[in-house]
Order: structure tokens, then C-alpha cells, then sequence
């Protein structure tokens, strides 16, 4: 039994099945430009738009720039880490296929399962950020908004009106949207993606080049505010302030990087993956921190922290616009619409990510062959979009973001911990293995990867904690009952 859970897939059968499938299964076709352009539309999303006023809010005030820090920090590591192994294992499925190889069947089934959380609860939570800019967007035309009931999930309540929320049905809709256009293939989708990805770096160049005229000092006294506690609506109390709110926040707005490992999924459909795979993750990382930092402090120096606790705390950054840049009415209309769309092509690549990991899972046999079954046309995996499609609509619909999004969130840095110890095994234990990007100072960068990611975790808090234990669990049931017994590797 300690065989089986242990049991690795050796790296030239990797190989050769990706040979294998780049005839039968997914077509070749990005460049390096291509995959910064993914990646960067992965990366800029909900977490910049709709969860950093969560954190300024709940968790850190102005010190949201240094929780920005923080998580882009970790993801260097990791994603240093990510960008050897893409280079190495040039294959779809991301996280999952590098600890197939190097940390055994158990652990490959627990980062493929945890990965759900990443993308598929992580387009979810994007879809209820949709959401919200849409509504925005019916004001703006003069239109009535989608009800407070069809537009929140039963868990949220209107302030003021005890009105309850019933589903998140543009959510929902979105989701199934945006479902059909992956069945219908990732060509065209990468096209759209690259006009979305120029338009989405715009806004946020415009935001920080004007909102900087705008801020007010004062915002930004104290800088770090005093350590207390606060209560959010849903009944959850966090620490605020100090150490712990940076922290706290860390994990909330690492939320806006997740993406760049989302190129590392794309890896069977890169034209050259060895050299192309370490610039896409590592390029697009670099961009968005940069503009993550710069945009949170214009944000925090623009409107308050009570702004975003009370009438600011959705569709925040076209409110913070309206109420405080005077004569830039139209900068907030154009954010909303680049915003819908930017956040369109995020829940594009997230879903397109899940499709690709249990592709891969699919084939190995941990999970039903219906997930890599492609489409006799469109040669896309058509069922698991449609699965998944349903799956994401249903916590999209039902949940609040700051559920969605903090589960996404810890999820991603369980894997990310995972991802940095397996570059560190492989090393030890594949030495001779061609690299063609090689992760300065193992295992140093490891285990730095692994502390902040581990202090990440630490900020979110029990109740994250627990969701992550409950989801695990589930996925070691799914495991003993059905992955283990179908598993390629168990019937050789
Ligand atoms: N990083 C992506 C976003 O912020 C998931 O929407």
C-alpha cells in the first residue's frame, strides 16, 4: 500500500505521452508573447478590483501596499519554482504533473484536487466580481440593476434593508457564457485575450497616472494602522492593522497573482515550452507586481477605509473614482466596461486551467475519462467544460467572494508549498535531469517559497484553514474510493 501511494510517473513516460497527445490531442500554437499575454490576463482581475478593498477594508487599511509586497514576493519564489519545472516537464496540468514525478501518486492527487480551489473556485469568485461591475454598468447606461436578490448569494444581506441576496444569476450566467467559448477552441480565445490584456494595463496605467493628483495624505496617516480586530458582515472577526492585517491581507490579495502558473497549464500548446514557459510566468509576475503596488497605494491615498467597509466595498474602484476624482465620470465608465472584459478573459484562462489539469488527471486515470475526451471538432475537452461550467456557476451563484476568494487563495498557496518543495526533491533525487531554466539557490529559494506562502496561510486565519481541511478531506475520499484502484499506473 505504501508502494501505491508513493508510486511516481517517471518523466520519459511523461514525455512520451505528450508526444503522444500533441498528435491526437491539443494543438501547438503559442509564443512566448502569446503566454505573457496569458498570463497577464490571468493575473489582472477581481484581486485588484474587487478584493483589495476587501483587504483595505477587513484586514490592513493604506498597508495593503506592503501585503501586495508580501504575496508578490512568494510568488517569485514559487513561481521561480514553476517556471524550472515547466521548463523541465513541458506538459498540461501544471502543479499536478510536476509532483506526479517527484513526490508520488497521494501527493500529485492532493494538489490536482487542491488546484480545483485555484481555478475553478477561483473563476467563480471572479464571475461574483463580474457581477457586481455589471450591475455597475447597467447604472451608468441609465438602467435598472439586476435586483439585491438575483445578484447575491443567500448568505449576503443589503445593509440598512435586511433584503437577503437568493442567487448571483449574471454570475451564473457569465460562467456559462464564457464556458461555450472554450468548447469552441483556446485560438481564437488567445486572440480576444490579447486585445483584453492591452485595454486591461491601460485602465490601470490611467488609474494610477491620474488618481495620483487625487490622493490625500491624510488617507495614508497611520500608514500601518494600530493592531485591532474587525467583524465583517458575514459574522468573522480578523485581526486589523499591524503585522497580522498585513499578513492577513497578504493572503487575501495574493488572490490578484494567481494566474501566472495558469501559463505553466498551457505548456502541450506551446510552440517551444523549455524556453517560452520560464519568460511567460516569470514576465507576466514581474509586470503585475509592479502595478499592483503602485495602484494600491493611488487607491488607499484616493478614498478611505470606511469607504470600502461601507457603500465602496463593491465595484470599488469606479466608486472610489466617482466620489473623489472630480470631472473623471468617464475614466469610471471606461474602468467598468475594461473591467468586465479584463475580468471575462481572467475567468477565460482559469477555466481553460482546470479543463487542462484534469485533462491530465484524466488521462492518468484519477479521474473519469470524461475529462479528456475531446471534442471530434473543436478538439477541445467539450465535457469537462461543460462540467465545470455547472460546478462554478454553482458556488459563483451561491456563495459571497469572500468566501470564493479566500478559499482560492489558500488553496493556491497549499500547491504553491508543494510546487517549491518538489523542485527541491527533484533536484536531490534527478540531479542528471535536463534543466532549461534552473531556480537559483536551491534549496534556498525553496524554503523561503515555502515560509512566506506558509505565513500567507497563517494570515488567513481558522476559518480558512478549516474550508482547506474539509476540501481535503473530500478529495482523499474521492482518492481511496475511485483514483487509486483506476489509476494508469496501478493496473501496470
Ligand atoms: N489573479 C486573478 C484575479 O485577480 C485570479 O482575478
Amino acid at each position: 500500500m505504501a508502494n501505491s501511494l508513493t508510486r511516481t510517473k517517471s518523466i520519459d513516460r511523461l514525455m512520451a505521452d505528450s508526444g503522444a497527445s500533441s498528435e491526437s490531442g491539443l494543438k501547438r500554437t503559442l509564443g512566448p508573447l502569446g503566454l505573457i499575454g496569458l498570463g497577464i490576463g490571468a493575473i489582472i482581475g477581481a484581486g485588484l478590483f474587487v478584493r483589495t478593498a476587501a483587504a483595505i477594508a477587513e484586514r490592513a487599511g493604506p498597508s495593503v501596499v506592503f501585503a501586495f509586497m508580501v504575496a508578490g514576493v512568494g510568488c517569485a519564489f514559487a513561481g521561480l519554482c514553476y517556471a524550472e519545472f515547466a521548463s523541465m516537464i513541458p506538459i498540461a496540468g501544471s502543479a499536478y504533473t510536476y509532483s506526479y514525478t517527484t513526490m508520488g501518486e497521494l501527493v500529485a492527487w492532493i494538489i490536482g484536487w487542491d488546484l480545483v480551489l485555484e481555478y475553478a473556485v477561483g473563476a467563480a469568485t471572479v464571475a461574483i466580481a463580474w457581477s457586481q461591475y455589471f450591475n455597475n454598468l447597467l447604472r451608468i447606461m441609465h438602467m435598472s440593476p439586476v435586483p439585491y436578490e438575483w445578484s447575491h448569494s443567500p448568505l449576503e444581506t443589503m445593509a440598512g434593508t435586511g433584503t437577503h441576496g437568493i442567487a448571483n444569476v449574471p454570475a451564473i450566467l457569465i460562467l456559462f457564457l464564457l464556458s461555450a467559448v472554450l468548447i469552441r477552441g483556446t485560438q481564437e480565445s488567445a486572440f480576444v485575450n490579447g486585445v483584453i490584456v492591452i485595454t486591461k494595463m491601460a485602465i490601470v496605467l490611467m488609474v494610477i497616472g491620474i488618481g495620483w493628483s487625487f490622493m490625500n495624505p491624510a488617507n495614508h496617516t497611520p500608514f500601518i494602522p494600530e493592531a485591532t480586530t474587525y467583524t465583517t458582515p458575514l459574522g468573522v472577526t480578523h485581526p486589523f492593522g499591524g503585522i497580522m492585517g498585513i499578513l492577513g491581507a497578504a493572503g487575501v490579495v495574493f488572490f490578484a497573482f494567481i494566474g501566472f502558473d495558469a501559463v505553466s497549464t498551457a505548456a502541450q500548446e506551446t510552440k517551444n515550452p523549455a524556453r517560452d514557459m520560464p519568460i511567460g510566468i516569470l514576465g507576466s509576475l514581474v509586470v503585475c507586481t509592479i502595478l499592483y503596488v503602485l495602484f494600491s497605494y493611488v487607491l488607499t491615498g484616493v478614498a478611505t477605509v470606511a469607504d470600502f467597509r461601507g457603500a465602496g466595498s463593491e465595484a470599488s474602484i469606479s466608486f472610489a473614482i466617482q466620489k473623489y476624482m472630480t470631472g473623471y465620470t468617464w475614466l469610471a465608465n471606461s474602468v467598468t466596461v475594461a473591467i468586465l472584459l479584463g475580468f471575462s478573459s481572467v475567468i477565460l484562462v482559469m477555466l481553460l486551467g482546470q479543463s487542462r489539469v484534469f485533462y491530465s488527471m484524466s488521462r492518468d486515470g484519477l479521474v473519469p475519462k470524461v475529462f479528456s475526451d475531446t471534442h471530434p471538432k473543436f478538439r477541445t475537452p467539450w465535457k469537462s467544460n461543460i462540467l465545470f461550467g455547472v460546478f462554478t456557476a454553482l458556488f459563483a451563484g451561491f456563495l459571497p467572494d469572500s468566501i470564493v476568494g479566500e478559499m482560492t487563495s489558500i488553496g493556491t498557496l497549499f500547491a504553491f508549498i508543494l510546487v517549491c518543495a518538489g523542485v527541491w526533491i527533484l533536484r536531490v533525487k534527478r540531479p542528471e535531469l535536463q534543466r532549461s531554466f534552473r531556480v537559483p539557490l536551491v534549496p534556498v529559494v525553496s524554503v523561503l517559497g515555502i515560509l512566506v506562502c506558509g505565513a500567507m496561510i497563517y494570515g488567513l486565519g481558522w476559518t480558512n484553514w478549516a474550508r482547506l481541511g474539509v476540501w481535503l478531506v473530500i478529495g482523499l475520499v474521492f482518492y481511496f474510493s475511485y483514483g487509486r484502484h483506476h489509476s494508469l499506473l496501478n493496473k501496470e
